[in-house]
Parts: C-alpha cells; sequence; structure tokens
C-alpha cells in the first residue's frame, strides 16, 4: 500500500472535484489518499508520502503562483518521488489541444519548472456562467464565442471527460 499526496490548485472547485474522482479510483486499487489544496499552511509533510500528484487550473492564461512556488520550494523530494502533474483549462476540450504537448498551458508549465514528474495529463475543465461576477462572464463568453464554445448567459457544462481521469487514476495507483 503506497501514500499518495493529491495537492490542488482551485478557484471554482472543479480542480477539485477532479481529485475527490482521483482520490476514490486510487483508495479502491488499495492505496491511501491525502488531499491538501496549495494554500494549506501548513502544507503535508512530503517527505512522508510515496509519491506526489499535484493538479492546477487556469485562469486568464495562467497557473497560480502558488503552484510553481510549491513545485521549486519542494524540488528534492518532487525528484526523488514518482510523481504526477496535470493541468485542468477549457481550452483542453479542444481535441487538437488536449495532450499534454499540445495544450498551450501544459507546454508553458513544463518550460517554467524543473521537475519533471512521471505522468502528466491535461483535462479539459467546467464552464458554469451562473457562478461567475459578471466581469468573468462576459469575457469567458467572449472568449466561448470566438472559439465556438457555449455562450448562452446560464450555462453549465462539464467538458471533463471522467473516463479519462479515471484511467490517470489508476496510472497514478501504478506508477
Ligand atoms: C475567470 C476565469 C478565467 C478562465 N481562464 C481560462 C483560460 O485562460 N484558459 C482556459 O483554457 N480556461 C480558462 N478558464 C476555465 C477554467 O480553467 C475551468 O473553468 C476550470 O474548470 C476551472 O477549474 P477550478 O474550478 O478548479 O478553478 C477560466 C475560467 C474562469 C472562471
Amino acid at each position: 500500500m503506497d501514500r499518495i499526496a493529491v495537492i490542488y490548485s482551485t478557484t471554482d472547485g472543479h480542480t477539485r472535484k477532479i481529485c475527490d474522482r482521483l482520490r476514490q479510483v486510487i483508495e479502491r486499487q488499495g492505496h491511501q489518499v491525502a488531499l491538501a489544496s496549495i494554500r494549506d499552511e501548513p502544507g503535508p509533510d512530503l517527505a512522508s508520502f510515496d509519491k506526489i500528484v499535484v493538479g492546477a487550473s487556469v485562469r486568464y492564461g495562467k497557473h497560480n503562483p502558488l503552484v510553481f512556488d510549491f513545485i521549486r520550494r519542494n524540488g528534492k523530494i518532487l525528484d526523488a518521488k514518482p510523481g504526477a502533474l496535470f493541468s485542468v483549462n477549457v481550452v483542453a476540450r479542444k481535441p487538437g489541444k488536449s495532450q499534454p504537448d499540445t495544450n498551450p498551458y501544459m507546454k508553458k508549465m513544463l518550460k517554467r519548472i524543473a521537475w519533471r514528474p512521471s505522468e502528466l495529463a491535461v483535462f479539459a475543465g467546467k464552464i458554469d456562467y451562473p457562478r461567475y461576477s459578471f466581469r468573468d462572464r462576459m469575457v469567458i463568453r467572449l472568449i466561448m464565442w470566438m472559439t465556438n464554445g457555449p455562450t448562452e448567459r446560464n450555462a453549465v457544462v462539464e467538458f471533463t471527460d471522467w473516463a479519462q481521469v479515471d484511467a490517470f487514476g489508476s496510472v497514478v495507483a501504478r506508477m
């Protein structure tokens, strides 16, 4: 049985939901999972885990700077253990931008970090207009209009492929 830390950065909770799903899959395979927000102070004692997973969503073109701080600060421990990194964004709903080597945000993140985790994934996120501020809703609707996504003002659309999340959970359990 491995102990696996899953550290997430989320704004509207969707990355956290993906982490919950990963936890279910990994625990079913007999391992122990601890979920922690990147904002938790103090964070988990990473040295006491066998594997580390980091997941972060994109907002206005960027992953949360706390994710980069975390990866930099814990570089030695991350390099010493099997690890996985995933990004959540809505550009990933496009087939040509859904893989780690084709998703612009994952590519940009990998350029900024020295960590080379054993596994990478990109998951398509969620659009939830009723939840957004007026300004965010207008901006995201405009982006969706430009990229053939949902623009109806009350739209709630989950683009996430949960079978892909499940498969990634199994990969993490085995890595
Ligand atoms: C204000 C805002 C800005 C966003 N900016 C981007 C973006 O630049 N690129 C992208 O692909 N997705 C963008 N998204 C979509 C989010 O990545 C997606 O909603 C994701 O599911 C959010 O995950 P979270 O709830 O864990 O933060 C944005 C969403 C919001 C609400």
